[in-house]
């Protein structure tokens, strides 16, 4: 679009994939170049004094409605404007901040949001790290937790809503859904719906709602649609996609977002503008990547199922329609993703024979990169969570969590036909 700011033509809405190529970016302001350069500095020169102190009125909170302009690298930067332009428009939210990683983007919304002597409130299993933040450091600054099963009834929650409002202030309602490594789903639209009744006469206290979106975002779930206030990503997974990047991304409404982007102003959480610029590469081709990569995993899971050393396959595709699972699925997600868990026949010692056994696809602890990755999340990515939550969340010794990439379908199939005739 010749005007970068324009999401239609004319009366035609554009769809986020047309706009990843040139929104947000204006050509004239960097020689023409078509592709937005990598802006290699730590501070931008003001045209005046005026502009100088108008622009960090805007950042410090003076005046509302942002800088305005460019500052300091540790506030903000023209590739990571571009990108959080960009990113926002997948979910049709009001803002977009970009962050280091994942963790930091989690670690600075729930500091920007949560208080001593507030509860937090969250659904289970989260990604480990994320329960450890919440559990043992958010814990040492008189910040308690109460969680409920990822695909736990409404009428449970609001039990546990009720009984926890009654000793502390919910500051925040956190969930992650597909939750990692189950893959269960939460009833988001369900949960703001009960928000919403449970505080209709004390709004000041209303909780935010936080969703982590890793796992099917940007693509195949929208939160902020469903009424979130907030939706979290690791830009590592699907949205970095090639396994080459480590950085974050929050989506959201303005109030929400204002106290995330003034604490990560003074903590420095923000991307660097390399990763901004291959994030921004990345966001062309997302669509693309999880489309293919969701088809390959939809085969690779019809093989596993069929395998006789297969117990189970954990695969979002395989829910039943008239299961609680398979109505949250319908109604929240528009693909299934490719992370799904694998439950090979036996215990650790099967489940390691399959993946020391497989050659296309590797053995790494991460997901959603164009390559395929399988791993076992017992004794690695949440080891440290205590045995006996690992078994109430069903994280069984022989449970294998894949990443299916965007190779060709036959030879992963081939990948794990050869694997699973070691077992
Ligand atoms: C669901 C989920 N959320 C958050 C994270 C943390 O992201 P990062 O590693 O980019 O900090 C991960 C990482 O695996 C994840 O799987």
């Amino acid at each position: 679009m010749k005007d970068q700011r324009t999401t239609k033509l004319g009366e035609h809405q554009l769809s986020p994939q047309s706009l990843m190529m040139g929104y947000g970016y204006n050509p004239k302001l960097s020689e023409g170049s078509l592709k937005p350069p990598i802006f290699l500095t730590s501070t931008f020169v003001f045209e005046s004094c005026a502009d100088g102190k108008r622009f960090f009125e805007g950042i410090t909170g003076k005046r509302t409605g942002g800088p305005e302009g460019l500052v300091y690298g540790r506030f903000n930067g023209p590739d990571q404007e571009i990108l959080e332009d960009r990113l926002a428009l997948w979910e049709g939210a009001e803002e977009a901040a970009v962050f280091s990683t994942g963790m930091s983007a989690i670690t600075t919304a729930l500091m920007a949001h949560v208080r001593a002597g507030e509860v937090i409130l969250h659904s289970g299993p989260l990604y480990a790290a994320t329960e450890k933040l919440i559990d043992s450091v958010f814990g040492r600054l008189d910040v308690t937790f109460a969680n409920f099963a990822a695909g736990a009834p409404l009428e449970e929650v609001r039990a546990l809503i009720e009984q926890s409002r009654s000793k502390r202030r919910i500051a925040v309602i956190y969930l992650e859904s597909p939750a990692n490594p189950t893959n269960e789903l939460v009833d988001i639209a369900g949960i703001v719906r009960l928000r919403d009744e449970l505080y209709a006469s004390d709004p000041e206290n209303r909780p935010l709602i936080m969703v982590d979106n890793t796992f099917l975002g940007p693509v195949f779930q929208h939160p902020i649609r469903h009424g979130a206030d907030v939706s979290l990503y690791s830009l590592t997974k699907y949205v970095g996609g090639h396994s080459d990047l480590v950085a974050g991304g929050i989506v959201g409404n303005k109030v929400a977002l204002a106290p995330i982007m003034a604490l990560r102003n003074t903590i420095g959480t923000i991307t660097d503008p390399h990763t901004s610029w291959m994030l921004l590469r990345s966001l062309e081709t997302v669509a693309l990547r999880m489309e293919r990569a969701e088809s390959n995993a939809r085969r690779v899971c019809e093989f596993l199922r069929a395998h006789p050393k297969v117990e189970r396959v954990g695969y979002l595709g395989f829910l039943d329609p008239a299961s609680p699972q398979g109505r949250i699925y319908a109604s929240h997600c528009s693909g299934a993703g490719s992370t799904f868990s694998v439950l090979v026949k036996g215990g650790e010692a099967e489940a390691f024979r399959m993946l020391d056994a497989l050659q296309l696809v590797k053995l790494a602890v991460s997901l959603g990169g164009t390559e395929s990755l399988a791993s076992h999340p017992a004794s690695m990515t949440h080891l440290s969570v205590p045995a006996a939550r690992r078994k109430q969340l069903g994280i069984t010794d022989n449970l294998v969590r894949v990443s299916i990439g965007i190779e060709d379908p036959d030879d992963l199939i081939a990948d794990f036909d050869q694997a699973l005739a070691k077992v």
